[in-house]
């Protein structure tokens, strides 16, 4: 499909004012094959050629009628085209099989992108929240990398800012440090959320606080150990739960890596002629570009979150050779990212224009938003745990036998969660009901997951896969399939092969828009087209060629599921 789609907007393209590419954009897919295979709307041609769109659709039918590649009628204001089944099916497979262009691509040129991810708080809950900033930077990295960029994953841990001064003040005062070894971000979160009751009463706290964050920027011992001491066994915490998501990153860099390169920024700000005074602090001003004042410094000299992004990304970029700093954070940091983005253009620095906020949209629990501060947070361990128990469960009953059933459990438990995030445009709010995420039917991880194991079980009858676990390579797509059979694809092959075909380009959009959801989204409609097929269509009982066709497309839906699952870094497992 992939090649087939382009010669076909090549071959429209030629007969309108066009690029290839704009008419490959504007092609649609109707979900029915008796519509035809790829339809080109004309409406939005209507106002250039000023013509209505049936006449539009009637005139490209009339001209791209006699075309050896494909046959086109319109319909209507649409003209649809049917690519012949075998010719395209049999080229589908060859170029999943030969794995050129289609899983991976050179487009990045081996240029550096910096993808700021996860970066929760030190000493508050890991909460679903962070869960939306790691999945969906760890699938972008994958994506990206799956397109020929060197990937560094950051995690810019918040370990530093005018909080610590709060955490410091309420564990000198409240603090017990059994407790806090017991269960160190519960503790310190409810330590934290106890300060905040307190200065309601005594607003003094709030100086103490302050001024316990600048003994800690001017570098006194006691604070820092203390700091130290909550930053370990934050981290601690937070490894569970990587290790449970297998997340993985290239650098921990959190903000307090950048203590001692702030003054240098404040410096060059300085020398730019930059800062200005507002009440005692030192800010940008942002006028020009209709943004509010970038704060950078406070007036008793404490530094602050936005000064801390300014030398991360210059770190970034002159000290690990970024050409592109993505930062995958929620959406409500829009505004900050914007002024840290603007900054860096007034000082002159061009890599600005190469800088973008990857945003996301809110994690809502069962159709709740969830908050920090009244500590009532739900912690994503608990939810992975949970999450794991139940898969656990649905295995026991379905598959009580199954070889290496908690492994499969967790990679299935893990994976809902996961799916269950990727699966939305990463705009929009998530919502996170576990019955939900861990159904098999349904658009679900599980069920992705479940296609691929069933494509896997066939192989595995037909003799063509062996391992039951780990990564078996290639099944029957390697051997060729079958030779120029003349079989015609039936409906259900028809339309899985077509999705086969259409996952590259797929992919390369979800580069471009840094979307994984597109990835996410096309898997179903996968796996979905894949049960149809194996419903309608006996497999291993089927008469040669048909069986070998049928195995052939068997295996290249198994290495495309593989393929997508794996940029979202969702389990595989091959029995279930
Ligand atoms: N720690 C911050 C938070 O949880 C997110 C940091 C995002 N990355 C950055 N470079 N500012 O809100």
């Amino acid at each position: 499909m992939n090649r087939f789609l382009h010669r076909v907007a090549a071959e429209i393209a030629a007969h309108l004012d066009a690029t290839s590419e704009e008419v490959a954009a504007w092609l649609e897919f109707p979900p029915d094959s008796a519509l035809g295979d790829i339809a080109l709307p004309c409406f939005r041609l209507a106002k250039t050629l000023r013509q209505a769109p049936q006449a539009i659709a009637a005139q490209l039918a009339g001209k791209l009628g006699a075309n050896a590649l494909f046959t086109a009628e319109a319909a209507g204001p649409y003209l649809n085209v049917r690519l012949p089944r075998s010719a395209a099916w049999q080229e589908i497979l060859a170029q999943i099989a030969a794995d050129d262009a289609f899983f991976t691509t050179p487009r990045g040129g081996g240029q550096t992108v910096a993808i700021d991810l996860s970066s929760p708080n030190i000493a508050k809950p890991f909460s679903m929240g962070h869960l939306r900033s790691t999945v969906i930077g760890t699938a972008v990295a994958n994506i990206l990398a799956s397109d020929g960029y060197r990937v560094l994953r950051i995690n810019h841990l918040g370990d530093w800012g005018t909080q610590f001064g709060k955490i410091i003040v309420a564990y000198r005062r409240f603090g017990d440090e059994a407790k806090v070894r017991a269960d160190p971000i519960q503790e310190l979160n409810a330590l934290y959320v106890r300060f905040h009751d307190e200065a309601a009463l005594d607003p003094a706290l709030d100086d103490e606080a302050r001024a316990a964050f600048k003994s800690l920027e001017d570098g006194d011992a006691d604070s820092l150990a203390l700091w130290r001491w909550i930053v370990r066994v934050s981290l601690e915490e937070f490894q569970r739960t990587y290790a449970m998501l297998g997340t993985q990153f290239d650098h921990l860099l959190g903000e307090s890596f950048y203590n001692d390169k702030m003054p240098d920024v404040v410096q060059e700000l300085t020398d730019k002629r930059l800062l200005t005074k507002s009440d005692g602090a030192e800010v940008v001003m942002l006028d020009d570009e209709g943004l509010p004042p970038c704060l950078i410094r406070r007036s008793d000299g404490a530094t602050l979150y936005p000064t801390r992004d300014l030398a991360a990304a210059l770190y970034r970029r002159d000290a690990l050779g970024a050409d592109r700093l993505l930062y995958v954070v929620g959406a409500e940091q829009r505004l900050h990212f914007q002024q840290v983005f603007a900054v860096l253009a007034r000082m002159g620095r061009a890599f600005a224009a190469n800088c973008a906020h990857v945003a996301f949209g809110m994690m809502l629990m069962d159709g709740k938003k969830m908050s920090t501060r009244k500590g009532q947070v739900v912690r994503l361990q608990d939810v992975l745990e949970e999450a794991v128990s139940r898969a656990r469960a649905i295995i026991a009953e379905k598959n009580p036998g199954l070889p290496g059933a908690d492994r499969t459990a967790r990679d299935i438990g893990v994976g809902a969660v996961v799916f269950n995030d990727l699966k939305t445009n990463r705009l929009h709010d998530v919502d996170f009901t576990m019955d939900t995420a861990l159904a098999f039917e349904g658009e679900t991880g599980p069920y992705v997951q479940y296609a691929h194991a069933r494509a896997c079980s066939v192989l595995r009858k037909a003799g063509l896969l062996t391992a039951t676990d780990g990564s078996p390579d290639r099944g029957v797509a390697d051997r060729g399939g079958p030779d120029g059979s003349p079989a015609e694809l039936d409906d259900a092959s028809w339309e899985l092969a077509k999705l086969l075909g259409r996952y590259a380009d797929i992919r390369l959009r979800a580069a471009d828009e840094a979307d994984p959801s597109l990835i996410a989204k096309h898997a179903l409609d996968i796996g979905q087209a894949f049960n149809r097929f194996y419903h309608d269509c006996p497999i291993l009982s089927a008469q040669e060629p048909v069986r070998s066709l049928r195995l052939s497309l068997t295996d290249a839906t198994r290495l495309t599921l593989r393929a997508a699952l794996g940029l979202l870094g969702v389990a595989q497992p091959t029995e279930i």
